[in-house]
């Protein structure tokens, strides 16, 4: 039978199975948990699922590390993560584990149908490996000398102090920093997912509609320079999947982890109790919706290996990919020392989760702008607007309602218009929940509690309940009140689960459904009050972050697994690292078209002291080669050189805008070629 509502499957990013939840992966399980809840609240079935992710080197050197296997280490730590995930009030349907049956099968069925389908093929890789620890090193787990300006101690893939991108294998001195030893180059068989195959399907993909456009517009870039084949296995030794067929050879932590969104729900309709099915969702045909919401360092896997595989596999690609932005604590990244990496755990050993739900809220949109949790702003927004303004309608009314009638409301509503307006609201509300606009939601609903304030402020109850013959005023004023407040308290209801919970016992009422924002209460009777909020004291903000200081924060573990293309990812760069680049004044010496490459101009440039540069720019759709001749750029002149299908870019020169809008930046006429610009 047809469903009448829609039928949603909605994910967030698995955690990594080898540290605790932090208030980053907070933001988006808040995120995608208000969102769900939204759907639900509106009667749509939507499930939502999430997983962690067991696999990787980093999960088995924990484990040895900490004397135990990586199964045991996994399972503690899944355990871990739910009793957090509840603390935070996220209602997974389902929680599971990527080190799954249903995932081996699932992983193993796709990287069939993938081979059978001719998109996997093997290749010999030449790797550093440790002859101490017998294996092969990913580029963390090496360090040596910058292959560029010789700085020592600097990771396999970039040097820290002059920004140089290397392979691992041009490294100077290299050292394993597992072992200490010497690595040796030694060569071995892997396999690899042609990506390239699917370039056309990707394109496609990428521009109807699936990503926020600023996503679709990096995945543009990568797009226009070229995918490049994805190497899918790992050597033994290695905590995974083993590849059938093979005796030494495990899948890629990152091929079987989303496939993990997949196991999840198939757990979920094995325990009986699911009201779909796995084909319903997963099928080719399905007219179900997929959701992933990630944040932006993992964007590439979402948004081109993942509907890749998908795709190449025979089954339905995502509906949409929610990117969201980086999570910093007072401007800066999340840090030990200053206790502001916090766990969920700590957090929630001193604050109320629906505080931060609040202010995440609050913030929350559907951009990859990076969202800051100030924490002298989080204390104030969240006093003045869930104390000051929505718990303040209801504390106000309820008094009045319980002295003189005995709890019970008025019948009739004593300003329809006023009451109109809150009813209206839903119209505005809910396409921003569905849009992820949450941070103009709140401000809507804010609003709203400002009108009601404003009514009660302009009627004053407490004035009236002293004139004799007034009571009857003092009812209709407050029950309108208390009528406004159950209308916010649905428009909240994703954002404050439980506060939302509460106010319906306070008022008596079935759990409140979307629909419920046009329903007037009439004469029933209410349940005495209870501040259902109270204020954040920011001695108990500061006590978190001293616990913060002491405790032992695990590295963010998500950053050295979510690197293995050499594909940019936007990190928060420092003053420091900003001053690293340098710019420099270039003359275009000639510019041409560039065969097979409909938006490049290949530019010959002159930049004085430093020489000449080739470099491939994105700004065909806007110059004619003869029209840049003898043009002052200003060229990006320390990136690392990148190859690219048509030869190696030896820089970038900075432009703006898009299409037939794009415009080169430009240097003072007078400007000299070589010239730093700062
Ligand atoms: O970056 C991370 O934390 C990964 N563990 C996310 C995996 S999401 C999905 F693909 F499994
Ligand atoms: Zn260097």
């Amino acid at each position: 039978m047809a469903e009448d509502r829609r039928v949603i499957y909605v994910t967030s990013a698995l955690p990594y199975a080898n540290g605790d939840l932090h208030i980053g992966h907070l933001l988006e399980q808040i995120q995608t948990d208000i969102w769900v809840r939204y759907q639900r609240l509106r009667g749509e079935l939507c499930l939502y699922g999430c997983a962690d992710d067991g696999h990787g080197s980093p999960m088995m050197l924990k484990a040895e590390q900490l004397g135990i296997s990586p199964e045991a280490l996994i399972a503690d730590m899944k355990l871990a993560h739910e009793r957090d995930s509840r603390g935070f009030l996220i209602s997974h349907d389902v929680y599971h584990t990527t080190h799954s049956e249903e995932n081996r099968t699932r992983a193993e069925e796709i990287f069939k149908r993938l081979s059978d389908a001719g998109y996997i093929y093997t290749k010999r890789v030449e790797q550093l490996f440790d002859p101490e620890k017998k294996m092969f090193l990913a580029d963390r787990f090496l360090k040596g000398e910058c292959p560029r300006c010789g700085a020592e101690d600097q990771y396999g893939d970039n040097c820290e102090k002059c920004g140089a991108t290397y392979e691992a294998t041009e490294l100077v001195n290299p050292r394993s920093t597992l072992s200490g030893a010497v690595p040796e180059l030694r060569s071995s068989t892997h396999y690899f997912f042609d990506l390239p195959k699917l370039q056309d399907f990707l394109e496609l993909w990428t521009s109807s509609g699936t990503l926020q456009p600023e996503v679709a517009n990096k995945i543009r870039e990568w797009l226009e320079v070229g995918l490049h084949p994805w190497d899918i296995s790992r050597d033994a030794p290695y905590f995974g999947f083993k590849i059938p067929g093979t005796e030494d050879k495990y899948f890629y932590v990152w091929l079987d982890a989303p496939i993990g969104y997949m196991a999840a729900l198939e757990h979920l309709v094995a325990g009986g109790n699911a009201p779909v099915t796995f084909e319903q969702i997963w099928n080719a045909d399905s007219s179900a919706e997929v959701h992933h919401f990630i944040g932006k360092d993992i964007v590439n896997f979402h948004t081109l290996f993942w509907p890749a595989m998908l795709h190449a596999a025979g089954y339905r690609t995502p509906t949409k990919v929610h990117t969201h932005g980086f999570l910093t604590v007072d401007g800066t990244k999340m840090s030990k020392t200053r206790g502001t990496f916090i766990n969920a755990r700590t957090y929630l050993d001193h604050l109320d989760p629906e505080y931060l739900r609040y202010y995440f809220a609050a913030k929350l949109s559907p951009t990859t702008d990076d969202i800051d949790l100030s924490l002298a702003d989080f204390v104030a927004r969240v006093n003045a607007d869930l104390v000051g303004k929505v718990v303040n309608i209801a504390s106000r009314c309820a008094g009045f309602i319980h002295k003189g009638h005995d709890g019970v409301l008025a019948a009739k509503c004593a300003d329809p218009e006023l009451w109109q307006t809150f009813v209206a609201g839903a119209e505005r509300i809910g396409p921003l929940f569905e849009a992820g606009e949450f941070n103009k939601a709140v401000r809507e609903i804010m609003a709203l509690a400002d009108r009601a304030n404003q009514y009660i402020d302009a009627h004053k109850p407490w004035a009236l309940a002293k004139e004799p013959g007034r009571e009857a005023d003092v009812q209709a004023v407050c029950s309108l009140g208390l009528n406004l407040f159950a209308v916010l308290m649905v428009y909240l209801k994703p954002i404050l689960p439980k506060m939302a919970e509460q106010a319906e016992a306070f008022l008596g009422v079935e759990p409140l459904s979307w629909a419920d924002s046009g329903r007037w209460l009439g004469a029933q009777r209410i349940e005495p009050f209870q501040a259902l909020k109270q204020r954040v004291d920011p001695k108990a903000v500061a006590a978190m972050i001293e616990a913060g200081k002491a405790s032992e924060a695990a590295p963010q573990p998500a950053a050295a697994e979510a690197r293995p293309t050499k594909l940019e990812d936007d990190a928060i760069i420092s003053i420091d690292d900003f001053t690293r680049v340098d710019l420099r004044v270039a003359r275009v010496i000639s510019a041409q078209h560039v065969d097979g490459a409909d938006k490049l101009l290949e530019l010959s440039l002159d930049v004085g002291a430093l020489g000449k540069r080739t470099v491939f720019s994105g700004i065909r759709s806007a110059y004619a080669p003869e029209d840049l001749d003898g043009r002052l750029v200003v060229l990006v002149a320390n990136l690392a050189p990148r190859k690219m299908r048509f030869g190696v870019s030896e820089g970038m020169v900075l432009a703006a805008g898009e299409g037939k809008d794009i415009f080169l930046i430009a240097p003072e006429p007078d400007a000299e070629p070589g010239m730093p610009v700062r």
